[in-house]
């Protein structure tokens, strides 16, 4: 039988960190309100040039590292975003292009913040079939660039970061236990971008009335969020023959520390096994759970063995639970000079391939056209 082993890990966020105090000189809110309402304190923002997909490589070329793998071996490259760098192609081909992953095919994943746990579910089972050996499952989102920064209700929740994972096959029973994925497409007014879709494409009176940023209603969707956390997380923890007290760590979706709270304390789950970075990044989307899962690891709170489970829910509305056994040693190994040499040269001959694919490509768009000009000479 097949599984689909975490091996590797890592996460990238901007440099520029955004404060609650900030934010108090942009709109009509106090770092108080934020604070007791969010958890909040401060979140990272996407500089000029950094976009969904510069971060998704970012933690991508980190996971690689750790899973010491070469980006030729992957076999998938799944992004799970909802604010791509661009409405097509996917940001997923982008990152499949930036880290070199040649042999790769590539898809982006729309589930909103729950996107991660989605990727996960996918990837695992695309692993456990057979199809695949390495697939790279990548969360990653920039909403600063769908925030209204006029509308207080909604510009001081949202962060930007990226997450990414190598899952690889393996024979020991290790890996998802049990998933649980749920929408409820009723929802869809609850929290979306309401312009820039084929709906309602762009246009100025659209901008002009501020269509194409987040609107989200608030209370309905802290509502629907605590229910659906402790729904999901029973069901997950149900299909895995599992309870509350077989789960070493609780790794929530970020998005508000009451709702995590409320959430947790209906499961009955004590605050030491839920990590908790709301306060750091706000909510990075289908980012949140992949940078919080690097950060527990590199606070040495999952160790091989740990089972985790994982809890996620957003727009759509859509959620996912997943309960992960965790196979593989989480220690770091600093690394060698001759295996830094050697993905070194692995990178330089990805580097070069893609450059010679590149140039291929032009030469081919360059005859093609000389040819056209020819063929339109003789016809004239
Ligand atoms: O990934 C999923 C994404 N979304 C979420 O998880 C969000 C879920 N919802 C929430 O987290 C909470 O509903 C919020 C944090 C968004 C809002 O907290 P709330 O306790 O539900 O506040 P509210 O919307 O009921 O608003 C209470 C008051 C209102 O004023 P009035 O009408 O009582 O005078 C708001 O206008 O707070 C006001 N308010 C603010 N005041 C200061 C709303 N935003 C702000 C603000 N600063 N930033």
């Amino acid at each position: 039988m097949n599984y689909a082993q975490i091996v590797g890990w890592g996460y990238a966020v901007p440099s520029r960190v955004m404060t609650n105090l900030e934010l108090e000189k942009m709109v009509d809110t106090t770092d108080e309100w934020i604070r007791s309402r969010t958890g909040i304190v401060e979140r990272r923002i996407a500089g000029p040039k950094e976009t969904t997909s510069s971060l998704g490589i970012r933690a991508a070329q980190h996971a690689l590292q750790v899973a010491d793998l070469s980006p030729s071996k992957l076999d998938l490259v799944i992004v799970a975003t909802t604010s791509p760098d661009y409405p097509m192609p996917s940001s997923a081909a982008i990152v499949q292009d930036g880290i070199g992953a040649t042999k790769a095919g590539a898809f982006d994943l729309n589930a909103a913040c729950s996107g991660f746990v989605y990727a996960l579910s996918v990837g695992s089972g695309l692993i456990a079939s057979g199809q695949y050996e390495n697939i790279l499952i990548v969360g990653a989102d920039t909403l600063s660039r769908w925030v209204d920064w006029t509308d207080r209700a909604t510009c001081v929740l949202f962060g930007d970061g990226a997450g990414a994972f190598v899952l690889q096959k393996t024979d020991s029973p290790t890996g998802l236990r049990s998933c649980v994925l749920g929408s409820d497409g009723s929802g869809v007014n609850a929290l979306l971008v309401p312009a820039g879709g084929t709906k309602s494409p762009i246009s100025l009176e659209q901008i002009q009335n501020r269509q194409n940023f987040i609107k989200m209603k608030g209370p309905e969707v802290y509502r629907f969020a605590v229910n659906v956390m402790v729904q999901a997380a029973r069901q997950a923890l149900s299909a895995a023959e599992m309870s509350v007290d077989d789960i070493d760590l609780f790794i929530p979706h970020q998005a508000n520390i009451r709702i995590i709270q409320s959430a947790m304390k209906a499961l009955k789950i004590p605050p030491e096994k839920v990590f908790t970075n709301v306060q750091h990044y706000g909510n990075t989307s289908a980012a949140s759970i992949p940078i919080a899962l690097c950060e527990a690891i590199a606070e040495g709170r999952v160790h091989q063995g740990s089972h985790l489970a994982l809890v996620g829910f957003g727009a759509g509305l859509s959620w996912g639970a997943a309960v992960l056994h965790w196979g593989v040693s989480t220690t770091s190994v600093p690394e060698t000079w001759w295996k830094s040499m050697v993905r070194n040269v692995q990178t330089q001959e990805e580097a070069l391939r893609l450059f010679a694919l590149k140039a291929h490509r032009r030469l081919e768009l360059a005859g093609l056209d000389a040819f056209r000009r020819l063929s339109n000479g003789h016809d004239a």
